[in-house]
C-alpha cells in the first residue's frame, strides 16, 4: 500500500556501531534516541542485538511497547505528573529539571519498590528543559533525602529551541557546574551528558572534554546528518528512510488560482508564482501526514507545489519521467519528516 516509508535497516544498524566505535575511541557513551521509529519494536531490538545497551524515548508509550527488550531506558522528555506511575515502571532513568516531579517519582519508586535514576538538566542556553546553578544547589539538598531516587547524572541539551550549538566554552561551563556541585555536595555524577547530534563535530574532532562522558544520539545515527549544523556525516548512511507515494491526478492546470483567494486550509495566506500552464501530479499523502518541509523529491525535477491535508500537490512539468496516474514518486526525508510519517497510522513502514 502507498503511501509507505521504506527503512534501511542494515544502513541504520551500521551507524550505530560505527557511532559505538567513534565513541569508545574519544572515551564516550551514547543513549540511542529511538524516538523516531515511534514504536516499532522490530527495530529498536536489532538494535539492541546488534549491541546497543541504552536506549531513549521521549513519549512513554514508546518503552511501554519496549518492555521485552533488554537495555537501559531512558525518558528523555522531563516527565509529566499524569504518567509517574509509568516511567517508575518503564524506565529506568529519566531527565528532571523540577523538584516536584521528582518528589512524585520518589513516592512511585517506592510504592513499586525500586531505585528510579534521574539526569538532573542544566540550562545551558538554548532556553528548553533545564534548572541554573542556584536551582540545582537547592533541588539537590533536597533530592538527596530521598530514598528512591539516584543521582545519575547532569545533562544538558542544546541546539533545539534556541538553536544554540555546543562549543568549548559551554561544555566546560557544564563540566564547572558539576564539579562544583559534586565539591558542595561529595558526591560524583556518573555521566555527564553533554548533548545531542549536534555534539557529532567536537566528538569526531576530540573536542569533547573528558568529563563530557555520554551524549543522546537519534538523527546522527538514524540519517546520518548533523543537526544545526545541517551537515552530512560522510562515512554514515544516509537515505534510510524513503517515502513511496502514488500519483492519484494528473493534468495540466494553470499555475494560478481562478476566483479571489484569501486563506487556505492550513491558515496561511498562499503566495503564486505564475508559470503558465503546468503538468501538476496529486500524490495521496497530505499535511495530515508530513510538513511538506520534509519531503525532498528523489527525482531533482520535480518541484513541490503545496498540499492541504490530505493531497499534496507536485509541479511534474520538467520532469525527464513521463508520470501517470498510479506511478510511484518517492522521497527523501529530513529527519521531521521521519518523525511525521513514522507516526502518521496512514503510512506503512516497510523494513528492507
Ligand atoms: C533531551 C534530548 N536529548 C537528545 C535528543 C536527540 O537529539 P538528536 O536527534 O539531535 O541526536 C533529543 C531530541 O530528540 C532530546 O530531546
Amino acid at each position: 500500500m502507498y503511501p509507505k516509508v521504506e527503512i534501511n535497516l542494515r544502513g541504520i544498524i551500521e551507524n550505530a556501531k560505527t557511532m559505538k566505535e567513534i565513541c569508545k575511541k574519544n572515551g564516550k557513551n551514547y543513549c540511542l534516541i529511538t524516538k523516531v521509529l515511534a514504536d516499532n519494536k522490530e527495530i529498536v531490538k536489532a538494535l539492541v542485538d546488534s549491541g546497543i545497551d541504552c536506549i531513549g524515548e521521549s513519549r512513554i508509550q514508546n518503552l511501554m511497547a519496549y518492555k521485552d527488550i533488554k537495555a537501559e531506558k531512558w525518558l528523555i522528555r522531563i516527565p509529566m505528573f499524569c504518567e509517574v506511575e509509568e516511567v517508575i515502571k518503564y524506565s529506568d532513568v529519566s531527565l528532571n529539571s523540577e523538584l516536584s516531579v521528582i518528589k512524585a517519582l520518589n513516592e512511585e519508586a517506592k510504592k513499586q519498590n525500586k531505585i528510579h535514576k534521574i539526569i538532573l538538566m542544566y540550562e545551558l542556553g538554548d532556553l528548553r528543559e533545564g534548572c541554573s546553578k542556584e536551582e540545582l544547589e537547592t533541588i539537590i539538598e533536597e533530592i538527596l533525602k530521598l530514598s528512591n531516587i539516584k543521582i545519575y547524572g547532569l545533562g544538558a541539551n542544546l541546539s533545539c529551541y534556541g538553536a544554540t550549538i555546543p562549543t568549548i566554552e559551554n561544555m566546560n561551563e557544564l563540566i564547572s557546574v558539576a564539579e562544583d556541585l559534586e565539591k558542595r555536595f561529595n558526591f560524583k555524577f556518573e555521566l555527564i551528558s553533554g548533548g545531542n547530534s549536534s555534539s557529532y563535530k567536537m566528538l569526531v574532532n576530540g573536542e569533547l572534554p573528558e568529563r563530557i562522558n555520554n551524549l543522546r544520539l537519534g538523527e546522527s545515527i538514524f540519517l546520518g546528518n548533523i543537526p544545526c549544523f545541517e551537515e552530512p556525516i560522510l562515512e554514515f548512511k544516509r537515505d534510510n528512510f524513503i517515502l513511496k507515494t502514488q500519483i492519484i491526478e494528473l493534468k495540466e492546470k494553470p499555475s494560478i488560482p481562478r476566483g479571489k483567494h484569501y486563506v487556505d486550509s492550513f491558515g496561511n495566506i498562499p503566495t503564486f508564482v505564475d508559470r503558465g500552464i503546468r503538468k501538476r501530479a496529486i500524490i495521496g499523502l497530505g499535511k495530515q501526514d508530513i510538513n511538506l518541509g520534509g519531503l525532498i523529491p528523489q527525482d531533482a525535477e520535480i518541484l513541490k507545489l503545496g498540499g492541504s491535508s490530505d493531497h499534496i500537490i507536485l509541479d511534474v512539468t520538467d520532469s525527464k519521467n513521463q508520470y501517470k496516474v498510479g506511478d510511484e514518486i518517492t522521497f527523501k526525508l529530513n529527519y521531521s519528516g521521519v518523525l511525521n510519517l513514522m507516526t502518521s497510522k496512514y503510512v506503512e513502514r516497510k523494513i528492507v
